[in-house]
């Protein structure tokens, strides 16, 4: 390989509870994976960031003074868009080559594209001696998303991608953005992502309608209860406005208001080391994501019934935004080869899909390596 000057690395993720509530203001339970994109950077004294890939035979010229034209590019555009948005915010952005590797797999909802938009200011941050703030990369890559991208996503993937700690779940406010790390002990078990390779489509226009719903659900409620998020809402406040919200929005609030339950008991699960109990509260919220939230698909609940029929396992549902990619189980380490023999030939059998077994572990967010 070319010669270059720094490494820089910012982490997929995968949520263990805590979904479709970062964009009301909830706690979420993420944990940043072992699966990474990678930034090779070097400066070029050029007006140019020349990107290349080591897995595709492409390479994308972006002129520093015309961030804002690349919104259409088929690759390409999440580095644009996140520098873009890191320029705009006041920050150098200097010409320079950048090789990407990126080991997340494209499309299963474990945050490529924030392991892309994250590492891509990092390494930028790199070149030009510029202090890595990880909170303030990950906020500029979550406008990039909204912004230039037009997803209106919330923050915990961005986060994840730029805060993750090895061994730690962490377990964000997202209203406030506090944090806390919370070591991942699962004791005889073990977190298992599958992956049900359904092709993504549509997702981008259901998770803004999703999105919509709830702030219509905030603008009604807000004005009779004062709350400020969505995830302020108690289940008895819910009851009692109910007549203000259509039954999809009841429903999608109902949701909300629920998962921000789990991810509580959740956290005393995870620091228990209850896995039991973690596990129901994943069931549960698959269930809900499935009847009230409605984003998960054929697939997605193929895959978590076939993962919950086995009886190594403890819970499992999907993780992400849904409509696709993976799911997240808790199985008993000592059933875990039986489990996926299980699990994928009964998600074939159901679905005529092959599901990917994806080994990786929980590791930290942005690294930059001098080379
Ligand atoms: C996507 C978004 C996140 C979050 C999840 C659902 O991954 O990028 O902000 O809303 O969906 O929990």
């Amino acid at each position: 390989m070319e010669k270059y000057d720094y490494k820089v690395c910012a982490a997929g993720r995968v949520n263990i509870i805590g979904e479709h509530v970062d964009y009301c203001g909830g706690k979420v339970f993420p944990a940043a994976l072992g699966f990474k994109n990678t930034v090779f950077v070097r400066p070029n004294g050029t007006n140019k960031i020349n990107l290349s890939w080591t897995t595709l035979d492409k390479k994308v010229s972006l002129d520093i003074g015309k961030l804002d034209e690349y919104r259409d590019l088929d690759y390409g555009n999440y580095q644009a868009g996140s520098l873009l948005m890191w320029q705009r915010a006041g920050h150098k952005i200097v010409g320079c080559d950048m090789l990407q590797d990126c080991t997340v797999p494209f499309g299963s909802g474990l945050s490529s594209s924030a392991a892309i938009e994250v590492s891509t200011i990092a390494a930028m941050c790199a070149i030009t001696d510029t202090k890595i703030d990880p909170v303030a990369i990950a906020l500029e890559a979550q406008r990039a998303e909204r912004e230039y991208v037009g997803v209106n996503c919330g923050i915990m993937d961005q986060y994840a991608s730029a805060c993750g700690k090895a061994k730690h779940a962490m377990l964000l406010d997202c209203a406030t953005l506090d944090c806390e790390y919370v070591p991942i002990d699962t004791g005889d078990c073990s977190l298992v992502i599958i992956d049900c390779k359904k092709p993504h489509n549509l997702v981008e226009s259901k998770y803004n309608e999703r999105r919509g719903e709830t702030e219509t659900a905030l603008f009604a409620l807000q004005k009779v209860t004062g709350i400020k998020n969505l995830a302020e809402l108690d289940a008895a406040a819910l009851e009692k406005h109910k007549s203000l919200l259509t039954p999809a929005v009841y429903n999608r609030t109902k949701h909300v208001v629920d998962e921000c339950a789990r991810v509580k008991a959740a956290e005393t699960a995870m620091k228990e080391c209850d896995m039991v109990k973690l596990g129901e509260l994943l069931n549960a919220s698959h269930a809900s994501l499935k009847d009230l939230y409605e984003v998960t698909g054929a697939e997605l609940d193929a895959l978590a019934a076939a993962a919950q029929s086995h009886p190594a396992c403890l819970g499992s549902r999907m993780t992400g935004g849904g409509f696709g990619g993976c799911t997240v189980s808790i199985v008993k380490t000592a059933g875990l080869a039986d489990f996926k023999k299980h699990v994928l030939a009964e998600y074939k059998r159901t679905t005529g899909y092959d599901a990917a077994y994806y080994q990786t572990d929980i590791g930290d967010g942005i690294t930059v390596e001098k080379l």
